[in-house]
């Protein structure tokens, strides 16, 4: 059974690994983006990268609704036990846990992660998740930063990186985060959602080609990659 990696818009992705169902960041009501809806996901098991509406999004709901496992930092976690959300496993940056889909480590990013009712988020997290078919780079919402490079050392076969700008690395930042993390293959998100961080991701993939060894991927919400 393959691997694959739906785009369900901004930076929502859901991974079908293992046979199980993997929700990132699931902010479907409200992204002007999203390609399915919060009560059509089915999960086994969701990731939250930090704390910010746009990615805790439907956590709160899915979680109650499928019983699914949500992993997180550890103030996230203890923030959903709080909202009632019993099936938590907390984590924190560099540290690493096999679950039955695959092994989650938490790498650092930097940005914000304050909780939509103003509670502390601890801080901002990337993903490095190695699954059956290979290992997955989730950037998450940050800048650019060389520790990039350290992350690229652990063999990365498809890096998803923010070219938004504003809020996140722009494109000009996430082709030189593309040359740190050498991928086998990269693709962009957390574009186009609004007005403020449009982008035109043709243009970006075309810089990659030229100037990255990466193969660019660039997926319309709703879209799929295959690891
Ligand atoms: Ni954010
Ligand atoms: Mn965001």
């Amino acid at each position: 059974m393959s691997t694959t990696i739906t785009w369900l818009g901004h930076g929502t992705f859901e991974v079908q690994a293992a046979g199980m169902t993997v929700l990132i960041d699931p902010f479907l009501t409200g992204n002007p983006s999203a390609s399915t809806t919060a009560d059509a996901v089915n999960p086994d098991a969701i990731l939250i990268t930090h704390g910010h509406g746009d990615h805790v999004g439907d956590a709160v709901e899915i979680a109650r609704r499928t019983g699914a496992l949500c992993i997180a930092n550890f103030e996230i976690t203890q923030w959903l036990a709080a909202q009632g959300i019993e099936n938590t496993h907390g984590m924190h940056i560099g540290g690493q846990r096999e679950f039955d889909f695959g092994t989650v480590k938490l790498t650092i990013a930097h940005h914000g992660s304050m909780l939509p009712d103003g509670s502390n988020g601890g801080n901002p997290c990337g993903l490095l998740l190695k699954l059956a078919d290979g290992t997955i780079y989730h950037a998450a919402d940050t800048g650019l930063f060389g520790d990039m490079k350290l992350i690229g050392e652990e063999g990365i076969d498809l890096a998803i990186l923010p070219i938004g700008d504003n809020f996140t690395m722009g494109p000009d930042d996430a082709v030189r985060a593309t040359n740190f993390v050498r991928p086998e293959r990269v693709l962009p998100d957390h574009y186009n959602t609004w007005p403020l961080i449009a982008q035109d991701a043709q243009a970006w993939a075309e810089r990659v080609r030229t100037e990255t060894s990466a193969d660019p991927h660039v997926l319309e919400p709703g879209g799929v990659i295959t690891l």
